[in-house]
């Protein structure tokens, strides 16, 4: 059975989707299940299968908690199904209720032959830095490999907190990229996928000489970065 790398963090905006991107530029054709509660990797077209999250408060309320319990049976079932070597992107505030669910199911995990990976983004936001041991841990029973991303988007964390927050996992770093407003632009409309593309002339005709080779710049260097940050948990993927 094919391989599945779930990229977590329940703290929005450190970078999972940046790293699904990349794990999707660097895995040739791989597929990506988003788990979000909304459509985000909009460039990835077909090879992503979007699931909803969350099953609304109320209607688990009502369902006495078997709503809750049943949220996740669309992942799964996706993930079950899973032939070639997968990429999840979960959402904000699921991380930790799909390790879970997950956990339970190691068993079942193991009879069917799937082989999890988890890759944990940690930022130097005290949210996301109390996230990411409680993830690290949860992922432990499940995952054949675990990778830790240490996004400097925020600033540099500790080393030293690092390695405890890693626990043993491959652990690699991306630097903050300040980039030009035309670069995020950029890279809102098209994620990394256009970034090889890019006309650096058309870039040129359009921003000038000066700003146009900057944004041109700043989108190789972020590709390349994301890329590379992703690349031990890209290999395993593929392993
Ligand atoms: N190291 C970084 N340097 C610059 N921008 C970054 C970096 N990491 C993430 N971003 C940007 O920050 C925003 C939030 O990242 P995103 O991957 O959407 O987070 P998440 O999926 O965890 O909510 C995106 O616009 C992304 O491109
Ligand atoms: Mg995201």
């Amino acid at each position: 059975m094919p391989r599945i790398l779930l990229v977590v963090q329940d703290k929005g905006g450190v970078g999972k989707s940046l790293a699904t991107r990349a794990l999707a530029e660097a895995v040739f054709e791989a597929p990506v299940i988003e788990v979000d509660a909304s459509r985000r990797l909009l460039e990835l077209e077909k090879r992503v299968t979007f699931f909803p999250m969350r099953a609304d408060r109320a209607a688990i309320d009502l369902s006495g908690g078997k709503a809750a319990r049943a949220e996740f049976d669309g992942v799964i079932t996706a993930m079950q199904k899973a032939t070639m070597p997968t990429i999840v992107d979960v959402g904000a505030n699921t991380s930790t209720s799909l390790l879970s669910v997950l956990n339970q199911l190691t068993n079942a995990l193991v009879a069917m032959k799937i082989e999890i990976g988890v890759l944990v983004l940690v930022t130097a936001e005290p949210g996301a830095l109390a996230e990411a041991p409680r993830l690290m841990q949860l992922a432990k029973p499940l995952a054949a490999a675990r990778f830790l991303i240490e996004n400097r988007l925020h600033g540099e964390v500790e080393a030293k907190a690092i390695a405890k927050i890693a626990d043993g996992a491959t652990v690699t770093t991306l630097d903050h990229h300040s980039m030009e407003d035309q670069a995020v632009a950029v890279l809102q409309a098209g994620g990394l996928a256009t970034i090889p593309d890019l006309d650096i002339a058309k870039l040129i005709d359009r921003h000038g000489l000066a700003l146009g080779s900057r944004v041109h710049g700043d989108l190789k260097r972020l590709r390349a970065d994301a890329m590379a940050a992703v690349l031990p948990a890209a290999e395993w993927l593929v392993g």
